[in-house]
């Protein structure tokens, strides 16, 4: 069966939260059995990093919770992905804003915020970690991991319903 749900993360750089995001989700997916059936992906709002991997710092915190980034490489999220994608989910509202600069007419609905799907938490976005030290990444992570366990079954409700 093709993958019939597509999912694309979305931050600045493509360099700290949305592979931090890409790598949990995908953990996440392959235990639950569903890669043949989800795509995953993430792309940066900014082109500083193409073809970059992700950030040292970045890479050590998911390594240290079992997520190899190192396969990772930066690239730009453009208009074509917004059609292409079910699902483009920004890391923080300057993402956000920047993904509805460059949305085609129509998809606005497409673009969310993450954390939506982490409903239990006070916070709605996820911090840029870039410029601070390595607990911002951990922070990064224990966002990101309870924001992916309520997309996978947001998606699981709505789209998979069959499995
Ligand atoms: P990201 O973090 O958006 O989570 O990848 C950043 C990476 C690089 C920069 C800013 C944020 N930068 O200014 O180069």
């Amino acid at each position: 069966m093709t993958q019939s749900v597509r999912v694309l993360f979305v931050c600045l750089g493509n360099i700290c939260r949305s592979p931090t995001a890409e790598g949990v989700f995908r953990k996440l997916v392959m235990e639950e059995g569903l890669v043949t059936h989800i795509e995953i992906d993430s792309a940066g709002t900014h082109a500083y990093h193409v073809g970059a991997p992700p950030d040292e710092r970045a890479q050590a915190a998911a390594r240290r919770r079992g997520i190899d980034l190192s396969g990772l490489r930066g690239r730009q999220a453009l208009r074509d992905d917004i059609e292409r994608f079910d699902y483009v989910l920004a890391m923080d509202r300057e993402n956000h804003a920047n993904l509805l600069a460059i949305c085609p007419e129509g998809l606005e609905e497409k673009i969310r915020l993450f954390l939506e799907y982490a409903p239990h938490r006070t916070e709605r976005e996820v911090p840029d970690p870039y410029f601070g030290g390595s607990a911002g990444f951990d922070r990064v992570l224990d966002m990101v991991e309870e924001a992916a366990r309520g997309l996978l079954a947001d998606i699981r409700r709505t789209r998979l319903s069959h499995f």
